[in-house]
């Protein structure tokens, strides 16, 4: 009867003394950077250049959402894709159309001229996504912070999904990034806003595997209407389309899983989300429920802990 008192009072404390020295070293933590700004509130600084931004240019939600996806799926979310570099992640084909660089690069550069040293860039793209999302209509979340940069950053070593991939494969590739498929169908839903260059599309368009016919699994009308409309052929490769309906595309709402069931996904994923039997059934969940938007934020706060490097340990 002793023993396994003993047993469970040693590893109570094992428990207490490790989780004592994740708070002190290496965990991310709500309000992680109060206090250690001077009076500064750093992420109402973020908050506040996020939104004179966002007023400008409301199409950086859609630059930040991907940022932050191709930042964390990419050794982690450790800010290596803001690195510059002959061969750095920056270079890499699916990272050529990522935007969003220059304002994390402002805020970081205002966040270092009130405290130089102490809030990472991996730290900023996690607040700036989050404050952008809320403006484009998700509810207001928190994120932890705590998140240290990283410095390797190697083209070489971006290996991010294609717009082709099946979807068991892209189920496999998330969940070898610790999120699960409803993770993989919310996070998604990031294409409720923003566009895609034509070229990603031009076979689907015009010559679906080698037919010279456009893909049947796209409904015709919408087909005609973005050969026409969009994506004209053998127009500029700068030619896009929007990856949701354009008359929602600047929100981030429920209308994308809408429109994929209606056979309107412009990417091949996104479609295959409402024609694969394994991920259907969460397409029909979403696109009849009015949760998405609060979902997706705890599927994005799942991405921003994807790999994150935090303090480094202090050695006694
Ligand atoms: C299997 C996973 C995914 C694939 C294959 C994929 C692929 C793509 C492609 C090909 C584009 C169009 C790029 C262009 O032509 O400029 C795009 C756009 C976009 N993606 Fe994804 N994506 C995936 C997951 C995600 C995730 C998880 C997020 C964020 C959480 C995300 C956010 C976005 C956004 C916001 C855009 C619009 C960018 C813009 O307007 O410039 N994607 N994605």
């Amino acid at each position: 009867m002793e023993c396994p008192n003993a047993l469970r009072t040693t590893l109570l404390a094992l428990f207490l003394i490790l989780d004592l020295a994740a708070v002190c070293h290496g965990r991310l933590r709500y309000g992680f950077y109060n206090g250690k700004c001077g009076q500064q509130n750093v992420e109402a600084i973020v908050q506040s250049i996020v939104k004179n931004s966002f007023t400008t240019d409301p199409t950086i939600v859609a630059g930040l959402l991907r940022l932050q996806f191709h930042d964390c799926f990419v050794n982690g979310c450790d800010a290596s894709i803001l690195l510059d570099g002959p061969y750095s992640e920056k270079t890499a084909s699916p990272n050529l159309s990522v935007f969003g660089y220059d304002l994390i690069d402002q805020i970081k550069v205002v966040l270092e001229s009130v405290c130089p040293g102490v809030v990472s860039c991996a730290d900023i793209i996690i607040a700036a996504t989050r404050d952008a999302s809320i403006l484009a209509g998700v509810p207001p979340f928190q994120v932890q912070l705590g998140r240290r940069d990283g410095m390797v950053s190697l083209a070489s070593l971006v290996n991010l999904p294609s717009p082709n991939i099946p979807v068991p494969t892209a189920i496999q590739f998330f969940q070898s990034k610790g999120l699960n498929p409803f993770d993989m169908v919310l996070l998604l839903g990031a294409h409720t806003v923003g566009i895609c260059h034509c070229s990603t599309i031009n076979d689907r368009l015009y010559n679906y595997m080698g037919t010279n016919k456009p893909d049947p699994s796209m409904n015709s009308s919408y087909m005609t209407i973005v050969q026409n409309n969009y994506c004209p052929k053998g127009q500029s490769n700068n030619n896009y389309v929007y990856l949701d309906d354009p008359s929602s595309a600047k929100s981030i709402d429920n209308s994308f899983y809408k429109q994929i069931l209606n056979n309107k996904g412009i990417l091949p994923i996104d479609q295959a989300l409402a024609l694969d039997g394994s991920t259907r059934w969460m397409v029909n969940l979403l696109a009849n429920s009015t949760d998405f938007p609060s979902l997706f934020t705890q599927a994005l706060v799942k991405l921003g802990r994807v790999e994150v490097l935090t303090a480094v340990p202090v050695v006694y």
